[in-house]
This record gives C-alpha cells, sequence and structure tokens, in this order.
C-alpha cells in the first residue's frame, strides 16, 4: 500500500469521522485505535473510502505507514491521555515529524505541550475543531495553533476538510501555541449561552404561556426564517417537533432536566475571570447547567416553598420573546469576542478577529447568519464591542425592549431565566454612565485603607471615615 498523507490515532466517533472525511477529500489517511474492534468498525462503515485508509494495529504500524515528514492527528480524550499518547509516539516519531492535537483541549495544556515540543525541536500543532460528528465527517470549522510553518504545512489537508462559506474554507490559523483551542473554548462557551438563552425562551413559551412542544416547534422554525437564522434554533424546532419512540409523546417531555458537561464552557468563564473580561451571560448558561444537575436539591426546594405561579399574568408576546433572542444573542457574543480580544493582547497572539467570525459561519455549532454582520463590525474595528458597532446597535435599539419585557414578566411569575437576565444586566451596566462602584470603592477604603479615585482630582485619595491608621490599627474616633 501505498504511503499515507497523515495518520489518526483515536477512532471514538469523532476521530472516526475525520477520518472518513480526510479519505472523502481524496488523501490516503492511516488510522488507529487502542480497542482493535473501532478500526474494524471504521473500515466497514467505510464503504469506497476504505482503499484510501490503511487500518494499523499498533501505533508503530500506523508510524511508519506514513509519507515523511509525518503528519499525525490526535483524536483522543482531552487531558492525561494526550500526554500519555504524546509520550509514546515521540519514540517512534523523528523530529521533524508533526503531532497535530485535534481534540478538545484546554489550551493551557496546549500552551505546555507547545513549549515543550518547541524545546526539543519538534512541530506540534494545537487545533480546535466545530461540528459535532456530522460536522467532522462532512465539514467542520477549524481553528489552528502553534507555528505558522507547521500550520502550513497541514493546511491543504484541513482547508479541504473543513466547511466552507461562499467556497472560502472555515479553518484558519489563530496564532501560536495554544490559540487555537482557546479560540474553541469560547466558541464552546457562547454555545452554552447560545444554547442557555434558547432554552429559556422555550421555557417562557411552555410554562410561562403553556404552548405545547409542537407549538414551540413552530416557532422555533419561524424563528429561523429570520435574524435568528442559526444551526442551535433549526435543532431547537426539530427536537420540539419530534416524538418519542416509546410512549408517542413529544420528545422533550419525556426527557430529564438535567444538563451534562464536558466543562469547555467552565473553562471560558475560569479565563474571563482570570482576564478581567467579563462574560456574565456565558457564565449564567454554565451555572443553569450546575444547577439542573442538583435535582434532588431542586426538588426539595420546589416542595418547602409554594410553588411557582409559571404562567405570566399578561401573557407575552411571541414577538417580545424573539426580541429577547435576538439581544440576548448579540450581547452573549459580544461578551465571547471581548474575552477573545483581551486574551490576545495578554498572551501575545494576535487573533484575527474578523476571521474567527468568518470560520464559525459555517460548520461549527454556533454557526449562525448573525456572525456574518459580526464579522463586518470586527473587520471595521477589531477591539470593538459588538454591541457598540453601529450596525448592532441599531439592532440593539429595537430589540432590546423585548428583552426586558420578556426578562421582566418571567421573573414576575418566578420562571428562571438567568442567562436572559444576565443579557439584560449586562446591557445595563454596560450603558450606565456612573454606576455604584464608587460605594465599593469606599467601602473598600473604609475597612481596607484602599484609596480611591476622585471624580475632581487625580491620585489616590482617602475617606473622611477615618476607619482606620494607616498602620492598620483601629483609628480612636
Ligand atoms: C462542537 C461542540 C463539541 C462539544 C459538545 C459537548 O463544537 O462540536 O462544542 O466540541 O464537546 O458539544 O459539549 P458539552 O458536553 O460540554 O455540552
Amino acid at each position: 500500500m501505498p504511503e499515507s498523507e497523515i495518520g489518526v490515532v483515536g477512532l471514538g466517533t469523532m476521530g472516526a469521522m475525520l477520518t472518513l472525511n480526510i479519505a472523502d477529500n481524496g488523501f490516503r489517511v492511516s488510522a488507529y485505535n487502542r480497542t482493535h474492534a473501532r478500526i474494524t468498525e471504521l473500515m466497514d462503515a467505510a464503504g469506497e473510502l476504505a482503499r484510501r485508509i490503511a487500518p494499523c494495529k499498533s501505533v508503530e504500524a500506523l508510524v511508519q505507514s506514513l509519507k515523511r515528514p509525518r503528519n499525525v492527528i490526535l483524536m483522543v480524550p482531552a487531558g492525561n491521555v494526550v500526554d500519555a499518547q504524546i509520550d509514546a509516539l515521540q519514540h517512534l516519531l523523528d523530529d521533524d515529524d508533526m503531532i497535530i492535537d485535534m481534540g478538545n483541549a484546554n489550551f493551557h495544556d496546549t500552551r505546555r505541550r507547545a513549549q515543550a515540543a518547541h524545546e526539543g525541536g519538534r512541530p506540534y500543532l494545537g487545533v480546535g475543531i466545530s461540528g459535532g460528528a456530522e460536522g467532522a465527517r462532512f465539514g467542520p470549522s477549524i481553528m489552528g495553533g502553534g507555528p505558522r510553518n507547521c500550520w502550513d504545512r497541514v493546511a491543504h489537508i484541513l482547508d479541504a476538510i473543513a466547511a466552507s462559506h461562499e467556497g472560502r474554507p472555515c479553518a484558519e490559523w489563530m496564532g501560536e501555541d495554544g490559540a487555537g483551542h482557546f479560540v474553541k473554548t469560547v466558541h464552546n462557551g457562547i454555545e452554552y449561552a447560545d444554547m442557555q438563552l434558547i432554552a429559556e425562551a422555550y421555557g417562557v413559551m411552555r410554562d410561562g404561556i403553556c404552548m405545547s412542544a409542537a407549538d414551540c416547534a413552530e416557532v422555533f422554525a419561524s424563528w429561523n426564517e429570520g435574524i435568528l437564522k442559526s444551526y442551535l434554533v433549526e435543532i431547537s424546532g426539530k427536537v420540539a417537533a419530534a416524538r418519542d419512540d416509546s410512549t408517542g409523546e413529544p420528545a422533550l417531555d419525556v426527557i430529564l432536566d438535567r444538563a451534562g458537561q464536558k466543562g469547555t464552557g467552565r473553562w471560558t468563564v475560569i479565563e474571563s475571570q482570570m482576564l478581567g473580561a467579563p462574560v456574565p451571560v456565558i457564565e449564567a448558561a454554565v451555572g443553569a447547567r450546575n444547577m439542573s444537575a442538583m435535582r434532588d436539591l431542586r426538588l426539595l426546594g420546589a416542595s418547602l416553598y409554594q410553588p411557582s405561579a409559571g404562567r405570566l399574568d399578561d401573557g407575552l408576546a411571541i414577538q417580545d420573546l424573539e426580541q429577547a433572542l435576538i439581544a440576548g444573542k448579540i450581547l452573549c457574543y459580544a461578551q465571547g469576542f471581548d474575552l477573545l480580544y483581551k486574551a490576545s493582547t495578554e498572551f501575545g497572539w494576535s487573533l484575527p478577529m474578523p476571521g474567527i467570525a468568518e470560520i464559525w459561519r459555517e460548520g461549527c455549532i454556533i454557526r449562525s447568519a448573525m456572525l456574518n454582520d459580526m464579522a463586518a463590525a470586527l473587520r471595521e474595528s477589531p477591539g470593538t464591542n459588538l454591541a457598540l458597532a453601529d450596525h448592532f446597535r441599531a439592532l440593539m435599539d429595537k430589540n432590546i425592549e423585548g428583552l426586558r419585557k420578556t426578562a421582566l414578566a418571567a421573573q414576575a411569575a418566578r420562571l428562571p431565566v438567568p442567562a436572559l437576565a444576565a443579557a439584560l444586566a449586562y446591557f445595563d451596566t454596560l450603558t450606565c454612565a456612573r454606576t455604584t462602584a464608587n460605594m465599593l470603592q469606599a467601602q473598600r477604603d473604609y475597612f481596607g485603607a484602599h484609596g480611591f479615585e476622585r471624580i475632581d482630582a487625580e491620585g489616590e485619595h482617602h475617606g473622611p471615615w477615618h476607619g482606620h491608621d494607616l498602620d492598620g490599627k483601629p483609628a480612636k474616633t
């Protein structure tokens, strides 16, 4: 068999789909998995693509089957498994052979691995991919990180397997070391927020307006024809319309309200805190997943307090709800892109801000029509807060009252809408010229002599409260 262009180690769903995608685009690809049954399953599923896939019984065999310099994709679970696999491969690879981690790695791990590879003089890429199993098979969005020459070496393969938008591949080099995995992490944070906002809109329809799942499906389908057109709104309509095989009930009605998570949303929130780049809608979404998991506690709470009214007293127009989602979505993307911009400076990456919005237009889970306008706004000013950019300011003007009405009506009826409420609070803070942080500064100065700035004079000042002398002893007052 001729040598393969590239190898894939790890044939879980994503690895298997990626292998088929690579073969489908005309490249010879070697494939290895620790559990051999997965290789057999892949070859069975490959059909006529099997002629371009070399199944390997060991990592050694995979390494030997590759064209030099070798390129090996890792599609193994993030964390220690990646380190173990890198260790195992390193003994078999030559100095110019490249490892490409395409899992959902924490970007700190990628930075560490990239640094080790750099010190050892070996090429290494950390690449985020999005689009779920279908994306991996037919075209994901691809976010690359590592030395530019390493990216260029495999760009022809990654461009070919990526989704495309108007003929342009949704694959791009984001910057050095962990840049690709960082961008993928923020993508997932936005994904959590986008999903939570949609779930809250569904909750308002289900409990506040007493709509059936089928009615909600119609609303989602109609929203998908407008500004909200996106993969997540589309699939929300589809899942709301689906019926459970065994009971015939709407599928949504038989699904337990306890959400899973693998941690990328949490990483986004952690990094935002470290960078001082607030992402409250994403935080609310991660918090909501955590609250959903505390089902026993929620059941206890529901039994101890008066049940919530749920139903909205004065109803709510579906149009208000649509506006709430439009405004919420703009605000959560504004937060995500702000975080990316701050991280870009902090980690010295020069992230391609409009380029990120561009490669998210197709292939990935958060693909949506709105990203086109976001790309345009970021092209004009890469560091802009999207909610303040002209195009989105006009949209916010039109839709903010729908968000306000929805959040207030839901809260009055005790319907939990943490992400919508966080979006509203973010907007109100972002547009507030004088917040109440002067009180915080006064409190800090009172108990800790931390000092504050004045509105009418330069420098650091202390207040007239004499809470403490500067040596820390309580003052005699
Ligand atoms: C993607 C997704 C994917 C993610 C799953 C599950 O972009 O294709 O973000 O990478 O792993 O959606 O994530 P959670 O289990 O954390 O919801």
